[in-house]
């Protein structure tokens, strides 16, 4: 059996439809339910800042979630494939007409991804503030909460409406298969074949 996280939302859903074409199964969550079990698979749904959690722990074996909540969460896990899925962007944004004012001693920033915003501050030698918020980071600059943003750009249309700009881009991200190391050494031909299995689909798929 090999237990897989999936991050809740779009990012489940065309992960399951890779797993549909590969096993020609049907895998679908019954209503509410937090759990999957199909052939010999095991399926989570959980948040998906919580999948590094499930996989580090071992309460999963495998999972899949986006590189900047890896980079976030800085636990040490094993990145299996990249799988091209939920792309989007970690951007330093800000009000437009506006500039940060990067003269002032500390700068205030808020975000949900405090360690990311920490290292990419420091890296240039910039104080900063952080400002942990859980969910609609845009409006911190608009109400002074904050001078800037560290968030997440999609479509960019969130931005875009609350009169936002993109000042600088962080990273790229998208959705990766990740492992748990022992489970890695422990199954490593079920999970190197599921491995195999995605690289073998997405290759069809291009
Ligand atoms: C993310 C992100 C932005 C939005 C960007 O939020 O924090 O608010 O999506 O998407 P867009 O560029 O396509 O407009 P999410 O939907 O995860 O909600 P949250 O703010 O509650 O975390």
């Amino acid at each position: 059996m090999i237990t897989i996280a999936l991050p809740k939302g779009r990012i489940a859903e065309d992960t399951l439809g890779l797993f549909h074409k590969i096993f020609k199964e049907n895998f679908i969550f019954e209503d509410r339910k937090l759990i999957l079990e199909r052939l010999n698979l095991r399926f989570l749904l959980v948040r998906n800042q919580d999948v590094p959690t499930y996989v580090y722990h071992q309460a999963a074996d495998i999972g899949v979630v986006g590189l900047d909540v890896l980079e976030e969460h800085e636990l040490d896990l094993i990145r299996l494939l990249n799988l091209n899925i939920g792309k989007c962007k970690v951007v330093v944004g800000s009000e437009i007409g506006k500039n940060i004012d990067y003269g002032k001693p500390r700068i205030k920033i808020a975000t949900k991804m405090p360690n990311i915003t920490i290292k990419h501050f420091s890296k240039k030698a910039i104080a900063v503030d952080v400002i942990k918020l859980y969910g609609s980071i845009e409006l911190a600059p608009l109400v002074d909460l904050s001078d800037g943003i560290v968030d997440i750009v999609q479509t960019g249309i969130t931005m875009k409406q609350n009169n936002l700009k993109v000042d600088e881009v962080i990273m790229e991200s998208s959705a990766y298969l990740i492992a748990n190391k022992n489970s890695f050494y422990g199954k490593k031909q079920a999970i190197l074949d599921l491995q195999a299995q995605f690289q073998n689909i997405m290759r069809i798929e291009k």
